[in-house]
């Protein structure tokens, strides 16, 4: 590990929510072969803990969240190191995708390129006033490779990708909100009664306020939601009803579930196990 990745498990009230830090301030969190590594360890390290329910994904360096394929790196690379670079940059982030919990983007700064691929491996994704989002790859004469084209197609449709990516424009957290690519923002005057020095933290603190939304929810109901959702956008209709119907099969032997059917009956808040 070259700790440029840092996981941080919440605990009291917080607790089952996870904290997944990219760490590489020097280099701004660019996408380096060491950083892709250590974040393929830490996602492996995620998917097989039961404990954490919820992963929100932040930056530890003040304005940025990622600033993309790390360019220096690059130049000095081969095309066949290219290659083996943008195959296990892009296994992590379907690694990232497909983590079975819910995952939160807080966008406290710039994410671009690569960096806006990676958060577009989240569900949700939260602006803080800073964020400043973007695939500028064809101002570097190359094209989003890291299923950029794909992914933000999916969300957003071919027509306001195409507008994106066409002109490589780097855009704040309102425009990022009304064409949907992230689900909450921040505003610039909440930043007032803020101390400034916790200033690039807030889309953080709405990303946890999020969490804590999330978290009493059924564990395995969140996680099976997660995985029929995630099929609907790949599976044809049919096979993507299918799926659901698995996904929701899951959730009918569990204790849990019994468990929201006693609390409702009594008239209390369910307490939830995971099972
Ligand atoms: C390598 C980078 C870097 C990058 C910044 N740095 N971005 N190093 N790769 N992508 C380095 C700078 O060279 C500098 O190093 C230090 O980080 C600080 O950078 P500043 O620009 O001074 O910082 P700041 O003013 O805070 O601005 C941050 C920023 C800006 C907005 C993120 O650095 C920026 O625009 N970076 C480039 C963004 C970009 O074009 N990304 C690539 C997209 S293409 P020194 O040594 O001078 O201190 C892409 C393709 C992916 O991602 C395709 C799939 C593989």
């Amino acid at each position: 590990a070259n700790g440029e990745v840092v996981l941080t498990r919440h605990s009291g009230r917080d607790s089952g929510i996870l904290t997944l830090s990219l760490n590489r301030p020097k280099a701004r969190n660019a996408l380096s072969r060491s950083l892709v590594a250590d974040l393929r360890h830490a996602l492996d390290e995620i998917r097989a803990d039961s404990d954490t329910r919820v992963v929100v994904l932040r930056s530890t360096v003040p304005g940025v969240f990622c600033a993309g394929a790390d360019l220096k790196e690059r130049a000095t690379m081969s095309p066949s190191d290219v290659g083996r670079f943008l195959h296990n940059l892009k296994s992590a982030l379907s690694e990232l995708e497909s983590l079975p919990q819910p995952t939160i983007a807080a966008l406290d700064g710039a994410a671009l390129g690569g960096g806006f691929e990676l958060s577009l491996c989240c569900d949700l994704r939260i602006a803080g006033p800073r964020a400043l989002l973007g695939l500028p790859e064809t101002s570097l004469a190359i094209i989003p490779g890291a299923g950029g084209t794909l992914r933000l197609t999916k969300l957003i449709g071919p027509s306001q990708t195409k507008a994106l990516v066409y002109t490589a424009r780097r855009f704040g957290p309102y425009p990022a909100m009304s064409m949907g690519i992230v689900n909450d923002v921040v505003d610039a005057a909440e930043c007032m009664d803020e101390q400034s020095t916790l200033d690039h933290a807030l889309g953080y603190e709405r990303a946890l306020e999020w969490a804590r939304e999330i978290l009493p929810n059924g564990p395995v109901a969140v996680r099976m939601a997660k995985r029929a959702i995630n099929h609907a956008s790949t599976a044809d209709p049919a096979s993507g009803l299918d799926i659901e119907q698995l996904c929701y099969a899951h959730v009918i032997p569990t204790e849990d579930r019994l468990e929201g059917l006693r609390a409702f009956k009594e008239k209390r808040k369910p307490v939830y196990k995971g099972c």
